[in-house]
Protein backbone atom coordinates (compact mmCIF):
# COMPACT_ATOMS: atom_id res chain seq x y z
CA UNK A 1 0.00 0.00 0.00
CA UNK A 2 1.40 3.43 -0.94
CA UNK A 3 -1.00 5.48 1.55
CA UNK A 4 -0.52 6.13 5.02
CA UNK A 5 -4.03 6.10 6.74
CA UNK A 6 -4.05 8.49 9.79
CA UNK A 7 -6.23 10.53 9.32
CA UNK A 8 -9.74 11.25 11.86
CA UNK A 9 -11.18 12.95 9.16
CA UNK A 10 -14.91 11.92 9.30
CA UNK A 11 -15.82 14.33 6.48
CA UNK A 12 -13.85 12.05 3.92
CA UNK A 13 -15.33 9.21 5.41
CA UNK A 14 -18.75 10.16 5.03
CA UNK A 15 -17.85 11.69 1.81
CA UNK A 16 -16.97 8.30 0.62
CA UNK A 17 -20.07 6.22 1.50
CA UNK A 18 -22.07 8.99 0.03
CA UNK A 19 -20.53 8.43 -3.16
CA UNK A 20 -21.25 5.12 -3.41
CA UNK A 21 -24.60 4.71 -2.19
CA UNK A 22 -25.36 2.20 -4.88
CA UNK A 23 -23.09 -0.64 -3.17
CA UNK A 24 -24.23 0.29 -0.08
CA UNK A 25 -27.74 -0.07 -0.80
CA UNK A 26 -26.80 -3.57 -2.26
CA UNK A 27 -24.99 -4.43 0.98
CA UNK A 28 -27.29 -3.92 3.05
CA UNK A 29 -30.07 -5.19 1.43
CA UNK A 30 -27.95 -8.84 0.42
CA UNK A 31 -27.50 -9.18 4.47
CA UNK A 32 -31.06 -8.87 4.82
CA UNK A 33 -31.77 -11.57 2.40
CA UNK A 34 -29.20 -14.11 3.16
CA UNK A 35 -29.95 -13.94 6.87
CA UNK A 36 -26.75 -12.62 7.31
CA UNK A 37 -26.19 -12.44 11.54
CA UNK A 38 -22.28 -11.75 11.76
CA UNK A 39 -20.68 -9.36 9.87
CA UNK A 40 -16.56 -8.51 9.74
CA UNK A 41 -16.21 -5.24 8.21
CA UNK A 42 -12.50 -4.91 7.08
CA UNK A 43 -11.30 -1.36 6.54
CA UNK A 44 -14.41 -0.74 7.77
CA UNK A 45 -13.49 3.73 8.34
CA UNK A 46 -16.10 5.20 10.13
CA UNK A 47 -18.19 1.89 10.41
CA UNK A 48 -20.17 2.61 7.69
CA UNK A 49 -22.45 -0.48 7.97
CA UNK A 50 -24.37 1.95 10.68
CA UNK A 51 -27.64 0.00 9.66
CA UNK A 52 -26.86 -3.27 10.64
CA UNK A 53 -27.91 -4.33 13.85
CA UNK A 54 -26.50 -7.62 14.32
CA UNK A 55 -23.33 -8.68 14.79
CA UNK A 56 -20.65 -6.35 14.18
CA UNK A 57 -16.90 -6.32 14.07
CA UNK A 58 -15.07 -3.81 12.16
CA UNK A 59 -11.18 -3.65 11.72
CA UNK A 60 -9.37 -1.03 10.42
CA UNK A 61 -5.02 -0.06 9.77
CA UNK A 62 -6.26 3.28 10.48
CA UNK A 63 -4.75 4.15 14.41
CA UNK A 64 -6.90 7.52 14.44
CA UNK A 65 -10.36 6.37 13.96
CA UNK A 66 -12.17 7.18 17.30
CA UNK A 67 -15.02 4.84 17.54
CA UNK A 68 -16.04 1.49 19.28
CA UNK A 69 -16.09 -2.17 18.56
CA UNK A 70 -13.25 -1.27 16.07
CA UNK A 71 -9.82 -3.76 16.13
CA UNK A 72 -7.00 -1.03 15.42
CA UNK A 73 -4.94 -3.40 13.64
CA UNK A 74 -3.46 -4.24 10.23
CA UNK A 75 -5.70 -7.18 8.92
CA UNK A 76 -3.36 -9.20 7.07
CA UNK A 77 -1.83 -9.71 10.15
CA UNK A 78 -4.28 -10.02 12.73
CA UNK A 79 -4.91 -13.58 14.16
CA UNK A 80 -9.09 -14.23 14.56
CA UNK A 81 -10.37 -16.51 16.77
CA UNK A 82 -14.03 -16.89 15.69
CA UNK A 83 -16.32 -17.10 12.51
CA UNK A 84 -18.45 -14.68 10.90
CA UNK A 85 -21.34 -14.99 8.56
CA UNK A 86 -19.67 -12.22 5.85
CA UNK A 87 -16.52 -10.20 5.16
CA UNK A 88 -16.93 -7.07 3.83
CA UNK A 89 -14.15 -5.34 2.23
CA UNK A 90 -15.13 -2.33 0.80
CA UNK A 91 -12.75 0.54 -1.10
CA UNK A 92 -9.69 -1.18 0.06
CA UNK A 93 -8.00 -3.81 -2.33
CA UNK A 94 -7.64 -0.87 -4.74
CA UNK A 95 -5.40 0.58 -2.51
CA UNK A 96 -3.14 -2.36 -2.60
CA UNK A 97 -0.83 -4.00 -5.43
CA UNK A 98 -2.30 -7.06 -7.49
CA UNK A 99 -0.22 -9.02 -5.40
CA UNK A 100 -1.89 -8.61 -2.11
CA UNK A 101 -5.20 -8.79 -3.36
CA UNK A 102 -5.20 -12.71 -2.87
CA UNK A 103 -3.86 -12.32 0.56
CA UNK A 104 -6.52 -10.59 1.45
CA UNK A 105 -8.78 -13.26 0.01
CA UNK A 106 -7.21 -15.94 1.58
CA UNK A 107 -6.82 -14.22 4.98
CA UNK A 108 -11.18 -13.38 4.67
CA UNK A 109 -11.27 -17.28 4.58
CA UNK A 110 -9.72 -17.92 7.65
CA UNK A 111 -12.76 -16.74 9.63
CA UNK A 112 -14.85 -19.66 8.06
CA UNK A 113 -17.67 -17.44 5.76
CA UNK A 114 -20.53 -18.01 4.43
CA UNK A 115 -19.74 -14.57 1.80
CA UNK A 116 -17.21 -12.51 1.00
CA UNK A 117 -17.92 -9.18 -0.30
CA UNK A 118 -15.48 -7.12 -2.13
CA UNK A 119 -16.90 -3.61 -3.18
CA UNK A 120 -14.74 -1.47 -6.03
CA UNK A 121 -14.82 1.71 -5.88
CA UNK A 122 -13.59 2.54 -9.06
CA UNK A 123 -15.07 0.21 -11.57
CA UNK A 124 -13.31 -2.88 -13.16
CA UNK A 125 -11.53 -3.74 -16.47
CA UNK A 126 -12.14 -6.83 -18.56
CA UNK A 127 -8.67 -7.99 -18.77
CA UNK A 128 -5.57 -6.99 -16.92
CA UNK A 129 -5.01 -4.54 -13.99
CA UNK A 130 -3.34 -1.25 -14.24
CA UNK A 131 -2.18 1.24 -11.64
CA UNK A 132 -3.74 4.77 -11.41
CA UNK A 133 -2.43 7.96 -10.42
CA UNK A 134 -5.21 10.15 -8.77
CA UNK A 135 -5.01 13.82 -8.61
CA UNK A 136 -7.37 14.83 -5.87
CA UNK A 137 -7.76 18.16 -4.28
CA UNK A 138 -6.05 17.68 -1.25
CA UNK A 139 -3.62 14.66 -2.23
CA UNK A 140 -1.99 12.86 -4.85
CA UNK A 141 -2.36 8.86 -4.73
CA UNK A 142 -2.39 6.10 -6.63
CA UNK A 143 -4.70 3.37 -7.07
CA UNK A 144 -4.84 -0.51 -8.92
CA UNK A 145 -8.20 -0.64 -11.17
CA UNK A 146 -8.29 -4.35 -11.65
CA UNK A 147 -9.53 -7.01 -14.36
CA UNK A 148 -11.95 -9.37 -13.81
CA UNK A 149 -9.09 -11.93 -15.18
CA UNK A 150 -7.29 -11.01 -11.97
CA UNK A 151 -10.07 -12.13 -9.76
CA UNK A 152 -11.45 -15.40 -12.25
CA UNK A 153 -7.48 -16.06 -11.71
CA UNK A 154 -7.15 -15.63 -8.36
CA UNK A 155 -10.64 -17.72 -7.16
CA UNK A 156 -9.14 -20.11 -9.52
CA UNK A 157 -5.94 -20.55 -7.63
CA UNK A 158 -8.02 -20.91 -4.20
CA UNK A 159 -10.44 -23.56 -5.44
CA UNK A 160 -13.10 -21.19 -5.17
CA UNK A 161 -15.84 -21.36 -7.99
CA UNK A 162 -19.39 -20.07 -7.06
CA UNK A 163 -18.37 -16.31 -7.31
CA UNK A 164 -20.18 -13.17 -9.06
CA UNK A 165 -19.01 -10.06 -10.46
CA UNK A 166 -21.68 -7.73 -10.10
CA UNK A 167 -21.41 -4.14 -12.19
CA UNK A 168 -24.01 -2.06 -10.32
CA UNK A 169 -22.59 1.07 -11.62
CA UNK A 170 -19.68 2.15 -14.05
CA UNK A 171 -17.75 2.86 -11.06
CA UNK A 172 -19.32 1.02 -8.33
CA UNK A 173 -18.51 -3.26 -8.33
CA UNK A 174 -19.01 -5.70 -6.14
CA UNK A 175 -17.61 -9.00 -6.09
CA UNK A 176 -19.15 -11.84 -4.05
CA UNK A 177 -17.64 -15.00 -3.48
CA UNK A 178 -20.50 -17.68 -2.03
CA UNK A 179 -18.81 -20.69 0.16
CA UNK A 180 -21.43 -23.79 1.44
C1 LIG B 1 -11.15 4.00 1.17
S1 LIG B 1 -11.34 3.65 2.89
C2 LIG B 1 -12.87 2.72 2.89
C3 LIG B 1 -13.57 2.81 4.20
C4 LIG B 1 -14.91 2.05 4.28
N1 LIG B 1 -14.77 0.63 4.02
C5 LIG B 1 -15.91 2.64 3.30
O1 LIG B 1 -16.34 1.92 2.42
O2 LIG B 1 -16.26 3.81 3.42
C6 LIG B 1 -10.13 2.36 3.12
C7 LIG B 1 -9.95 1.97 4.59
O3 LIG B 1 -9.20 0.76 4.64
C8 LIG B 1 -8.32 0.81 5.76
N2 LIG B 1 -7.25 -0.16 5.52
C9 LIG B 1 -6.32 -0.14 4.54
N3 LIG B 1 -5.51 -1.20 4.64
C10 LIG B 1 -5.94 -1.92 5.71
C11 LIG B 1 -5.49 -3.14 6.33
N4 LIG B 1 -4.44 -3.82 5.87
N5 LIG B 1 -6.14 -3.57 7.43
C12 LIG B 1 -7.20 -2.89 7.94
N6 LIG B 1 -7.67 -1.74 7.38
C13 LIG B 1 -7.05 -1.26 6.28
C14 LIG B 1 -7.90 2.28 5.79
O4 LIG B 1 -7.41 2.69 7.06
C15 LIG B 1 -9.19 2.99 5.43
O5 LIG B 1 -9.93 3.34 6.56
Amino acid sequence: MNEKWDTNDSFSYKRMYKRHPSIWKFVNSFIKDENITSVLDVGCGMHQLYQFSGDWAGIDVNPKIQKDKIIKADFLKYSFDRKFDMVLIMGVVEHYLCEHLKQFIEKSLEVNPKYVLIGLFGGIKEKGHRRKTIVGRHRVYSLTEYGKDTFENIFKELGIKDFQIKELSKKDVVIIVRRK
